[in-house]
Order: structure tokens, then C-alpha cells, then sequence
């Protein structure tokens, strides 16, 4: 039988603070189809990145199960973990998080190199030429504009064959009109690459793109749990 993209499984999340243990998931369940996108919603401070970092790998559950990909995180080790978010999930943050002193090019090609893709530099130019950005290969971040930073990261998110791609607040920095041409170019490129999508957004609008709407309150999902 075909493995979901995401399964999770009964997740908590409980983290150390000043002001003792918070439990920011308490008992989350969530499917994911393969080809599915899902939009993700709730108020801030619900849980929705915390949700975000455990299905990447980036932070563990306290307890529950996660698969990604028909594979258990729960029990890989950190190089194990690292390995499988490079090969398996593409993640696009709200603050493009890119390489300052890496141009474009190098700041798409680097996940590659990192797995002795050996025309990482070729794939990489083909990713950022699809992207609209086959004239900005040799800029910096800092040269770059909010909408061209964020295609340099889809593009980087896309560069190595992620059939899972979480997306953050993707157009949290944006306008609305770059906004909605970065979201029209995910969605585009998600079909192409046959992935999965965990778009995290408030904008209700945008998570209506979504083939399902999962909210997510005070560390549960309230609604759209199930396929
Ligand atoms: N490392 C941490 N230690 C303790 N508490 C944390 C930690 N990280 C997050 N939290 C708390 O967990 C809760 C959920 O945070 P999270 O970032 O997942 O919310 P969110 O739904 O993404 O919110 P937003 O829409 O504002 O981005 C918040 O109350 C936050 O303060
Ligand atoms: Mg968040």
C-alpha cells in the first residue's frame, strides 16, 4: 500500500522555559496523502511551526509517532535526520533564510554539493532559470529583491528532488502581488515535481488554494485532521 507524505500520530511537544515545561502540541494527529496539499491555520502562538520542525526533523516530539515518507524519525539519529531532510524535504521559510555571502547560484547548488551531486552547479542555474531568476545567478542576497530571495529558497527547496516541500508564512514579507506570484510559482512547480505541500499561512485565502485546510488551536488541530 502507498505510504502517506506525513503521518503523525498522537504528537506531543512539551519544552523547558523559565516559566516551566510549556506543552505547545498535545496530541497531534495528521495525514498527509502523497500529491496532497494542506493548508495549515490557526492563531499565533497556536503550534503551527513547532508542528512544522517535527515533521522536518528540527526539533523531536515528546512523544507520538512521525513518518515522513513511509520512514520513522522518531528513532534516526542527528546525521541520520540530517540526511533524510536533505534528500526528502524541501522547507521555505517566512525569512528566506539564505547564505548572505553565497550568491544565488552557490546558495541553490550548496544542499547538492553537500550530496556529491556532481553538475550540482548545472541543476542548480536549470532550478533558478525556472524560477525567473536565470539573469540573477551571480547576485547576492543582499542584491536581491523579497520575491527574488524567495525563489532562490523554492528553488533551493526544489534542487534536490524533495517530494515533500513545508512552506512557512512563505509570502509573510511580501507583497501581495509578489505574494501571489510566488504562490502561483509553488503551486506550479509542486505539480511538476509531483510533492507535497504543508503550507503554513494565515491568509485564509491562500490556504483555500489548498487541496485541505487543517487549523490548528492551543496545540491541537481542531479541524481537518482526516483526508
Ligand atoms: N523553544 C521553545 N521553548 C519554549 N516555548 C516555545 C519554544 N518555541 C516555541 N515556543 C512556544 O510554543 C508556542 C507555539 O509556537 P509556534 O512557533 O509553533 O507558534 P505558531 O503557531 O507558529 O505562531 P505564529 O503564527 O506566530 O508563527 C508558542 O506559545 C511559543 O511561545
Ligand atoms: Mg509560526
Amino acid at each position: 500500500m502507498a505510504h502517506h507524505a506525513v503521518s503523525l500520530q498522537h504528537i506531543t511537544l512539551t519544552l523547558p522555559s523559565r516559566a516551566g515545561a510549556v506543552e505547545i502540541l498535545r496530541g497531534v494527529d495528521l495525514s498527509v496523502n502523497t500529491g496532497e496539499a494542506i493548508g495549515i491555520v490557526g492563531p499565533s502562538g497556536s503550534g503551527k511551526t513547532s508542528l512544522l520542525m517535527l515533521i522536518a526533523g528540527l526539533e523531536r516530539a515528546t512523544s507520538g509517532t512521525i513518518e515522513v515518507a513511509g520512514v520513522s524519525l522518531i528513532d534516526k539519529n542527528e546525521d541520520a535526520l540530517a540526511r533524510f531532510r536533505r534528500d526528502t524535504i524541501g522547507i521555505i521559510f517566512q525569512s528566506f533564510h539564505l547564505i548572505p555571502t553565497m550568491t544565488a547560484l552557490e546558495n541553490v547548488a550548496i544542499p547538492l554539493e553537500f550530496k556529491g551531486v556532481s553538475n550540482a552547479l548545472q541543476i542548480a542555474k536549470d532550478k533558478l532559470d525556472r524560477v525567473g531568476l536565470g539573469h540573477r545567478l551571480t547576485h547576492y542576497p543582499g542584491q536581491l529583491s523579497g520575491g527574488e530571495q524567495q525563489r532562490v529558497a523554492i528553488a533551493r527547496a526544489l534542487a534536490s528532488g524533495a517530494s515533500l516541500l513545508l512552506a512557512d508564512e512563505p509570502t509573510g514579507n511580501l507583497d501581495q502581488e509578489t505574494g501571489d506570484q510566488i504562490i502561483n510559482l509553488l503551486f506550479e512547480l509542486k505539480e511538476q515535481h509531483a510533492a507535497s505541500l504543508l503550507l503554513i499561512t494565515h491568509d485564509r485565502a491562500l490556504a483555500r488554494r489548498c487541496d485541505r485546510i487543517a487549523e490548528v488551536r492551543d496545540g491541537r488541530i481542531i479541524s481537518g485532521n482526516h483526508p
